[in-house]
């Protein structure tokens, strides 16, 4: 054998090669440890380049009487001050409602709305410039929780009802009965790189704006609206984010207008990165939940009837609030038959930040709340909480009756009480129950909890037409392959992931194919990376435009070599044409003198979606995701302070694209859900100003909060929908798994009145919310 074909395989070998299941590194691993890739802020900066910083409301709802600007204008540096007059469009950066102005007008809505932009000639004079402003104000009674909202019928959006059955007619024949309440926080996203955009003027009218967003083609247009410039004019960039977690898919547009409103204005490149605290001030946030539930079952624990109430907290204009509240709606039944249900779902306007997307989608507040209530039957029932879940799961197969949601989409695809067996045996949940009771029965203080809480997450937008992608794949004459789509890569490995398919549609090593910044001048109309389908639509896209190629290369061979198209073989970058083997590349080079064209675009749309907003009925899945988890904790019942000691996950990601990737999402979701429903608190003063707006006071998880033994799975399944490869999404779903940690410590807690009282445990469980919910046990046991 010469050196050459050494790198030949058999035929047989050949065929059985793939690029996609392997786990590969995320393609920019190196860099990102080199601290070599380039976020927005490591663009060279342009000569000239100005920088801008918000002047924002101290106020949570006030009429603005004057505002005197001279003071800011006359600070070293200061280039500009612009207000809303300065807009030469729309001050609107809603993303459905046009109710989100980019600069306040005549009133502010909450503490930290932006008023004014300054621009200075340095990002420090730029921000100590913007405290100068002096402002008369009327001040306005503020409504600051979605209690009150509710109570004032303050909302951004119609309030949403869904029913199924008969809910009043189930009641009355349910054998028993419960109500309750619950509260869960907020979260931050906290993406490590903040909202930023750098705004380049370009000849004839033009704007060029890098921006860190989940949403290039949005920035487009809200920029395209507040310039009045057509969407052909407007270009936007971004090669990837530093962390977006829903937080840059409407949010990043306000500052992408401010920096182009501002670069137009001025003909100059304008930059606005906003600094941690602002960055919190500013922008929304996951919304919190406010829950009222009423619940009917038997004594095996089956739930025969649901009532349930849902308030979240909006805050001042609707941005996604809308969808949130319908993911949300959408999420209630979680792993659950729920045969008679009325779910009410209401997004309260308040003077606080306008709450957003926040991974889950309210997928993750519609879900927590029907386990909160689960694990309450079990209590109720003295039952072991795992065998009320079993009792309630979807039905196995059609001739149960038992799998049709709330909304009407049948569930085809359950995997549950497979995936939850697998994990009760691989965690030994029967035996650790049995040895956290023994712990608690001879420890006073020290009180250990266990749970296990099980995943169902649909996947797609509900709203059908975002589901929908582009991708344009070009093959240079040597050989290498450039691939432009239209997701943006937030860390998360969709660039990875569409490189692979790529790659492997080709029949070329992973090393050959690279991905190019998301750019709307490339693909044109793209959807938000969100809903998990990042790589689900992108990925399909690009592997129609490199079939496309494939097919050409193909029918190019087989003419040249006298090989029928169907035998010819793509593997590793080598050609197999029966007796002939070449290299990829040299079949190009060849192709391109044959003139055959090297690129090509693709398309993608999920089929089988629908949805009517107005019945919230529809198929507005392509599939569901399921997982589930096993969590131990220790606590102590005299501090409140608490570890997690152990945890056991399992997630089915189908055919897993690239199963290290696919894991480390899983870790990253369980963590930061984790940090949602324990450390992470939004507190608000009473005149509604956001204390908590930096990791000082805002409590992120840490290295340390990580279980010693952090034991997550791949499930082994095979995506029965069409989806990439048979893969699943798993961008999102595992947000869900640490609920198990939250009831652990609920059980932990529990174990204080021996298990006879449901303790009022509310999210996120910091230390002061599990010693209120231990006294309250306490209180109720020597009642
Ligand atoms: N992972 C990282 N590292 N950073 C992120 O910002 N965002 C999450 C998830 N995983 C995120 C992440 C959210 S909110 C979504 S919707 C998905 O990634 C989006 O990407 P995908 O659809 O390609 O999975
Ligand atoms: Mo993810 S919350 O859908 O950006």
């Amino acid at each position: 054998m010469n050196s050459k074909s050494e790198a030949f395989m058999t035929i047989g070998a050949a065929k059985g090669w793939a690029e996609v299941g392997q786990n590969h590194p995320h393609e920019s691993a190196i860099l990102h440890v080199l601290g070599e890739a380039t976020y927005t802020d490591d663009i060279p900066e342009a000569q000239g380049t100005l920088h801008a910083a918000l002047g924002t409301s101290p106020k949570a709802h006030a009429r603005i009487i004057s505002m005197n600007l001279d003071p800011v204008r006359a600070m070293p540096g200061v280039v500009d001050v612009l207000t809303y007059k300065d807009i030469p469009g729309t001050n609107d950066c809603g993303p459905i409602i046009h109710d989100d102005p980019i600069l306040a007008e005549e009133k502010v809505e909450y503490v930290g709305q932006p008023m004014f932009v300054v621009i200075a000639k340095t990002h420090d004079q730029a921000r100590h410039a913007a405290r100068k402003a002096e402002i008369q104000w009327e001040e306005l009674p503020a409504i600051l929780t979605p209690e009150a909202a509710r109570d004032a019928q303050s909302f951004v959006v119609p309030p949403m009802r869904l029913e199924r059955g008969n809910a009043a007619e189930a009641f009355k024949k349910s054998k028993n009965f419960l109500k309750g309440t619950l509260h869960v926080g907020g979260q931050e996203q906290f993406y490590l790189e903040g909202q930023i955009s750098y705004a380049l003027p370009k000849e004839g009218n033009g704007m060029h704006v890098y921006c860190s967003t989940q949403h290039p083609t949005e920035m487009q247009h809200v920029v395209a609206h507040a310039l009045h410039y057509p969407s052909h004019a407007v270009q936007v960039e971004c090669r990837r984010m530093g962390g977006g977690f829903g937080g840059k898919e409407s949010q990043s547009a306000l500052w992408a207008a401010c920096a182009a409103v501002a670069a137009a204005k001025l003909r100059k490149p304008v930059k606005l990165r906003a600094d941690r605290d602002d960055d919190m001030m500013v922008t929304g946030k996951r919304h919190c939940f406010y829950y009222e539930y009423e619940i009917g079952y038997d004594d095996n624990g089956l739930i025969t009837a649901a009532k349930v109430e849902m308030v979240s907290r909006a805050g001042f204009s609707a941005d996604l609030s809308a969808p949130v509240a319908t993911r949300a709606v959408c999420h209630f039944d979680n792993t659950y038959y729920l045969s008679d249900v009325d779910i009410r779902a209401m997004a309260g306007k308040t003077n606080t930040q306008s709450n957003t997307a926040f991974r889950g989608f309210g997928g993750p507040q519609g879900a927590i709340c029907i386990e909160y209530i689960v694990d309450e039957i079990a209590r109720n029932l003295g039952m072991d909480q795992l065998d009320v879940r079993k009792v309630n799961f979807y039905g196995r197969n059609d001739e149960e009756g038992r799998n049709v949601t709330q909304y009407g989409q049948k569930v085809k695809d359950n995997v549950i009480h497979e995936l939850v067996a697998q994990l009760e045996a691989d965690s030994n949940y029967r035996e650790r129950r049995k040895a956290v009771d023994a712990f608690n029965a001879t420890s006073p203080v020290l009180k250990k909890g266990l749970a296990i809480t099980p995943v169902k997450f649909g996947i797609a937008f509900n709203v059908t037409h975002f589901n929908q992608a582009g991708a344009l794949v070009h093959i240079y004459t040597d050989g290498s392959v450039l691939v432009n789509h239209g997701g943006t890569e937030m860390g998360q490995g969709i660039n990875t992931k569409v490189c692979q398919v790529v790659a492997h549609e080709l029949g070329i090593p992973l090393a050959k194919v690279r991905a190019s910044a998301t750019d709307t001048s490339k693909v044109a109309n793209t959807s938000a990376t969100a809903a998990s389908t990042g790589a689900d639509l992108n990925g399909k896209a690009a592997q129609d435009a490199a079939a496309t190629l494939n097919k050409r290369l193909r029918e190019f061979a087989a003419k040249t070599y006298n090989v029928p198209p169907e035998d010819i073989v793509f593997a590793a970058g080598i050609v197999y044409a029966g007796e002939v083997t070449t290299t990829f590349a040299d079949l190009v080079a060849a192709a391109y003198l044959a003139r055959v064209q090297l690129w090509s675009d693709g398309f993608y749309a999920t089929p089988g979606l629908s949805w009517d907003r107005a019945s919230m009925t529809g198929n507005p899945f392509g599939y569901y995701a399921y997982g589930a988890s096993v969590s131990e904790v220790i606590v102590d019942t005299l501090t409140g302070e608490w570890k997690l000691l152990d945890v056991n996950a399992l997630y089915d990601a189908g055919n897993s694209l690239n199963p290290a990737i696919d894991v480390g999402q899983v870790e990253g979701a369980f963590i930061q859900g984790m940090g949602w429903l324990t450390t992470e608190e939004l507190w608000w003063n009473k005149s509604g100003k956001l204390m908590t707006h930096a990791p000082s006071t805002y409590k992120i998880p840490a290295v340390s909060d990580c279980p010693d033994n952090f034991n997550i799975r791949l499930f082994k399944n095979r995506n029965p929908f069409d989806s990439i490869h048979r893969s699943k999404a798993v961008g999102e779903p595992p947000l869900l798994l640490p609920f198990s940690v939250f009831l652990a410590i609920r059980n932990a807690v529990s174990s204080v009145g021996d298990h006879k009282v449901n303790p009022p445990l509310r999210a996120p469980a910091t230390s002061e919310a599990i010693l209120d919910a231990v006294e309250a046990v306490k209180a109720k046991v020597s009642a």
